[in-house]
């Protein structure tokens, strides 16, 4: 599925998130960066060991990365030149303000994109594994965010991509988008 919002190409596939080619690719990681499952350890594999040499290094300066925000590293041997890692929250019932802060770790990796002039980024589905937030939610404030970010900013990005790992992740997500477009 592919629409077009305020210039920018929003693209839902099936796929890996490691092998994308576009400019950035965001991992759903942990407020300690300091790698594991799902997606955080295939983007690690892939992308080699410069990707936690740097996470250690921002580790190191700011202590890590707070649950619903965003920091950047090099890509290294991935297509993409750079990874955001973005930490989603763990779900914990709801009421912990786990959905504001899923939405922020979406928001605060697009505000970390445009600053360094990234113009093409894929995102997973964040905190639907591991961190197991309800999938339907979960992908209700994803496509919300995102198309919301991108009408506020027009033209900043060229494609926006969720890469989903699997058909019942990408069914989820194709029908939340549909709630806000046309
Ligand atoms: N490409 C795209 N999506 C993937 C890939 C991949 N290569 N591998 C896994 N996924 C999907 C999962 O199927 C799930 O839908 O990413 C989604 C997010 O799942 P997790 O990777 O478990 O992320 P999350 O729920 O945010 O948990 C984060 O898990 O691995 C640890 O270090 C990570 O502690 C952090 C926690």
């Amino acid at each position: 599925m592919e629409v077009l919002i305020s210039g920018t190409k929003l693209a839902l596939l099936q796929g890996d998130i490691t092998v994308q080619d576009t400019e950035a690719i965001v991992n759903a990681a942990n407020s300690g960066l300091l790698g594991g499952g799902g997606v955080d350890g295939a983007i690690h594999r892939a992308g080699g060991p410069a990707i936690a040499e740097e996470c250690r290094r921002i580790r190191e300066e700011q202590g890590g990365c707070p649950t619903g925000k965003a920091v950047i590293t090099t890509g290294g041997r991935l297509k993409a030149r750079y990874v955001i890692h973005a930490v989603g929250p763990v779900w914990s019932g709801g009421q912990r303000g786990e959905d504001e802060l899923l939405a922020s770790a979406y928001r605060s990796s697009l505000e970390l994109a445009r600053e360094k002039g990234i113009r093409s980024l894929s995102f997973p589905s964040i905190s639907t594994g591991a961190y197991r937030f309800p999938l339907e939610r979960a992908a209700g404030i994803a496509t919300r965010t995102v198309v919301e970010y991108l009408k506020e900013h027009p033209g900043a990005f060229a494609e926006v991509r969720f890469v989903l790992f699997s058909p019942e992740v990408l069914e989820a997500y194709r029908s939340a988008l549909k709630n806000f477009v046309r």
